[in-house]
């Protein structure tokens, strides 16, 4: 396989949604079992959504939210298991990062659970102070 024919796109439209869930069961551990429909609401409303491709194989996807301004926060970040450490989870985070959506926002957010050093070369630091999360489950017992 050659890296140099990986072809990257940052057109929501352009990404199968079966293909994407197949990716995410594959290789991504906090993606598993998504339903189809539930994807698709959650590409339609992230821009970008970049992904890469080998020939008709989707081989590598990740996806933002921004205000365009302040603050803006990356989701989904995978490359295929058997495509990784070529740089294509670099050109994927950089390509979501120059785009007119986020390459003048102030701060960018995102978590992980195992990547920090891939993080932190491309400019990431560790965040311990500011994070705080509000799960579904917490949400359904305060309102009860
Ligand atoms: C994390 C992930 C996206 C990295 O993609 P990748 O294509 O393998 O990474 P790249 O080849 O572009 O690596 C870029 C740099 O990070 C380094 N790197 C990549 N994975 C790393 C790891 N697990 N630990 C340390 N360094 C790592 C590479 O060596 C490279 O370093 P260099 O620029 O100094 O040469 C990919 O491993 C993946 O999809 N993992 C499973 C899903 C996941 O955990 N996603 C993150 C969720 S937030």
């Amino acid at each position: 396989m050659e890296v140099q024919s990986i072809r990257f796109c940052d057109r929501s439209a352009n990404v199968d949604l079966y293909k994407l869930q197949a990716l995410l069961n594959k290789s991504a551990f906090w993606a598993i079992d998504r339903r189809i429909e539930d994807l698709r609401i959650a590409v339609d409303r992230s821009e970008p959504v970049v992904s890469a491709w080998d020939e008709e194989k989707l081989v590598g996807f990740a996806r933002a939210n921004s205000d365009g301004v302040y603050r803006a926060t990356i989701f989904d970040v995978v490359v295929d298991c058997d495509y990784q450490r070529l740089g294509l989870g670099r050109k994927l985070v950089e390509t979501v990062l120059a785009h007119p959506c986020m390459s003048r926002v102030e701060r960018i957010y995102l978590t992980t659970t195992h990547q920090q050093s891939f993080y932190e070369r491309l400019g990431f630091v560790t965040n311990d102070s500011t994070t705080m999360r509000l799960d579904v489950a917490n949400r359904l017992k305060i309102h009860q």
